[in-house]
């Protein structure tokens, strides 16, 4: 039977550019959905969108003297450059602003309130007099009720980590209009999760990576709270059927956008003579006792609204629920956040005026593992891969036979039945034999795990030539036969590898259907079939990186200070370069007597988990020893992953005034370096420390 399925990348906002950091992402779901296209019997196919709406759009669209309509179809556009420019090949990219979306977003919200799953409510929120609207958190500012520092968001001060509600703020004003803002009431739509919590404990546990599973497990147990899921006009969405001024809050749509982009797909599809009807297509992806398979690509920070909100509403709806939701973590760029001063917050366009978009898709490659950690895009390591294992193993193999196949052979290899010796038998046999484990790599998302696989069978390959060494056979003509034979392997071996990485280097395996001369033939199922076509001439596949391209992506991408937008002037002076490498000035000289007042433990992390509503902090539970634990708020979200945390030992101040914070009393504080470049450093005792032991 065919395998039928459909997969999705989350849908970008469609008021910034895609860079390296969304590539992971994309580059993930692209590998996995072309590995599946080279497969018999599976019909697979790939759809993104744009997600157009929500204040921040409808804004930025305002800024720029256009209407929001303007804006997305630009940036429509851009992105549609930038992910072709990867290889990035959806089988259709639409927009959330379509007539399909606004269609099915209507239905499924009316199903939702068939079932007495919506709620109206009247909450209070900051408005903007001036202005005219309400207010965002991000969009309000004011002074940190805590440290007192200036110009904070409306939801945590980014000085000393306190979160709050934006009526806590001090002079709180708006960043739209610099009014100050007014609290106001307002009708809000909710959507009743807590109704749905049996259905998304059983989910949840069938249809998650297992650490997602058990966060959801962790989420659903702190309560489930209902979602609100409407806003008030001025805003750029769809009005909510019967509600006029009121608009779809942005994420209700927007996944919704998965199923607009699909039916838009399948009108398409359909226009083809011979193919289903639409309805037909769509109804069989779509209806609740779909057969076919649904895979949604996500980043972990998105997990919330695909794991739980997601599943409720299909569910809720008639519709089918996804197969799996995938998520990854998040990139690093040189083991730091992707950084505008240092030039790694690199944009999809300017990589490609400098590198080979398949460089970047073989690393990511090799660092995917189907997890949720987070991945680091070492330059160094990067370039010194990309050479190393692509042009030095890999492409180097067709290049050392190509010529001699040409000049000597007229460009064919040798006939199937004079072709080998027994131990070329063998190195085929090696190479067809892994494929299996390669598939099984691919199918789970351990991409790195075929990649190893692939450049251990690129060595053997390389073994084979150095043994037969076909430069000097070449010497010899009453060895014309034998050098036959080895370059004949050799191209041989090299499209079996080519048809490996065909997922993860499209490219390139279609300048090699070319080179030998064997157009659409690298499937998996063409594994077996030594090519009997002459090959056309060798020309360059891929070339090495050199030190001074990188060097010139990351000047390409620095961003000067006095080049930034001038728009947010606080947060960019605490981000220049000056201050950045400044070293604190040493604090008032302190008696021994002070020190010792301050009780420091070696404690054990024995739990960190997210705080819902909370930007930097995370929980973390300590052991310091004889049954002693204690629940400490740090500041560190940014900084960590809380699942690494997990069992790691560090340092904290024992005796420290309990607090208490919105989230619950913090009883102490876990001790971390920082300065005023950015990152976080727990501290950690060396091996052999116990919990409890005393630090002085
Ligand atoms: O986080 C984001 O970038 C969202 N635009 C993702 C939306 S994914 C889906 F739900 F539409
Ligand atoms: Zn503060």
């Amino acid at each position: 039977m065919t395998r039928k399925i459909l997969v999705t990348s989350a849908l970008p906002y469609a008021n910034g550019s895609i860079h390296l950091g969304h590539l992971v992402e994309y580059i993930q779901t692209d590998i996995w959905v072309r590995f599946h296209k080279m497969q018999a019997d599976t019909q697979c196919f790939y759809v993104c969108a744009d997600d157009t709406h929500g204040t921040p759009i409808m804004l930025r669209a305002e800024k720029e003297g256009i209407t929001p309509e303007q804006l997305i179809e630009r940036v429509w556009g851009e992105h549609m450059r930038d992910f072709s420019g990867f290889n990035i090949a959806f089988d259709n990219y639409y927009s959330t602003n379509s007539e399909e979306n606004q269609q099915l977003a209507s239905a499924i919200y009316l199903k939702l309130k068939a079932k007495g799953l919506i709620e109206i409510r009247t909450i209070e929120q900051l408005y903007d007099p001036v202005k005219e609207m309400f207010l965002p958190d991000r969009f309000i500012k004011g002074e940190c009720p805590k440290c007192h520092a200036k110009d904070q968001y409306g939801d945590s001060c980014e000085a000393c980590g306190t979160t709050y509600a934006p009526t806590e703020l001090i002079a709180p004003y708006s960043a739209v209009s610099g009014a100050t803002p007014v609290t106001r009431t307002s009708e809000h739509h909710f959507f009743k999760l807590g109704k749905c919590e049996d259905f998304l404990r059983q989910w949840t546990r069938d249809h998650l990576q297992a650490e997602a599973s058990n966060k959801m497990e962790e989420w659903i147990g702190s309560g489930l709270h209902d979602w609100d899921i409407s806003r008030d006009a001025p805003y750029f969405g769809f009005e909510i059927p019967g509600a006029p001024g009121k608009y779809f809050y942005v994420w209700l749509d927007a996944p919704v956008g998965y199923i607009a982009s699909f039916k838009n797909l399948a009108k398409k599809l359909s226009a083809v003579s011979g193919q289903p009807s639409a309805e037909a297509l769509f109804g069989e992806f779509w209806n609740p006792d779909s057969r076919t398979e649904l895979y949604h690509f996500i980043g972990k920070d998105i997990l919330y609204f695909h794991a739980l909100f997601w599943p409720a509403m299909l569910e809720n709806a008639s519709l089918r629920t996804p197969t799996r939701i995938f998520a990854h973590g998040f990139l690093t760029v040189n083991g730091q956040k992707m950084s505008k001063s240092r030039g790694t917050f690199i944009t999809a366009e300017s990589y490609l005026a400098h590198l080979d978009p398949e460089y970047l898709r073989y690393y990511y490659a090799a660092k995917l593992n189907g997890s949720m950690e987070d991945i680091d895009l070492n330059l160094e390591d990067f370039s010194a891969r990309v050479n190393s294992d692509l042009v030095g193993k890999y492409v180097n193999i067709a290049s050392r036979a190509a010529g001699f196949i040409h000049k000597r052979f007229g460009g064919r290899l040798i006939a199937a039945e004079k072709r080998r010796r027994p131990e070329e038998e063998e190195l085929e046999t090696v190479l067809l034999g892994a494929g299996e484990v390669i598939a099984r790599a691919y199918q789970e998302r351990d991409f790195s795990r075929a990649v190893r696989e692939i450049m251990r069978l690129a060595d053997v390959v390389n073994q084979f030539v150095d043994a037969n060494k076909p430069w000097e056979l070449a010497k010899h003509p009453e060895q014309e036969t034998r050098l036959h034979q080895v370059c004949s392997e050799m191209l041989n071996a090299f499209r079996i590898l080519s048809i490996y990485l065909k997922p993860i280097l499209p490219g390139l395996a279609a300048k090699v259907e070319n080179f030998l001369n064997l157009p659409g033939q690298l499937n998996w199922h063409d594994l077996k079939n030594y090519p009997a076509n002459a090959i056309n001439t060798y020309e360059h596949l891929m070339t090495r990186i050199e030190p001074k391209q990188i060097e010139a992506l990351l000047e390409a991408n620095r961003e000067s200070l006095q080049a930034a937008p001038t728009t947010e002037p606080h947060s960019l002076a605490r981000h220049s370069e000056k201050q950045q490498h400044a070293i604190q000035p040493i604090a008032e000289t302190i008696t021994i007597d002070d020190f010792s007042k301050v009780d420091l433990r070696i404690a054990r992390i024995v739990n960190a988990e997210q705080v819902e509503g909370a930007e930097k902090l995370l929980r973390l539970t300590l052991d310091i020893g004889e049954a002693n634990t204690r629940n400490v708020f740090a500041g560190i979200k940014s900084a960590y992953d809380p699942g690494k945390l997990i069992g790691r030992m560090t340092v904290m101040v024992a005796n420290l005034a309990p607090r208490k914070m919105k989230f619950g009393l913090s009883e102490g504080m876990v001790l971390a370096a920082s300065g005023d470049a950015p990152g976080l450093f727990i501290l950690s005792p060396d091996e052999g420390a116990q919990p409890g032991m005393r630090v002085k």
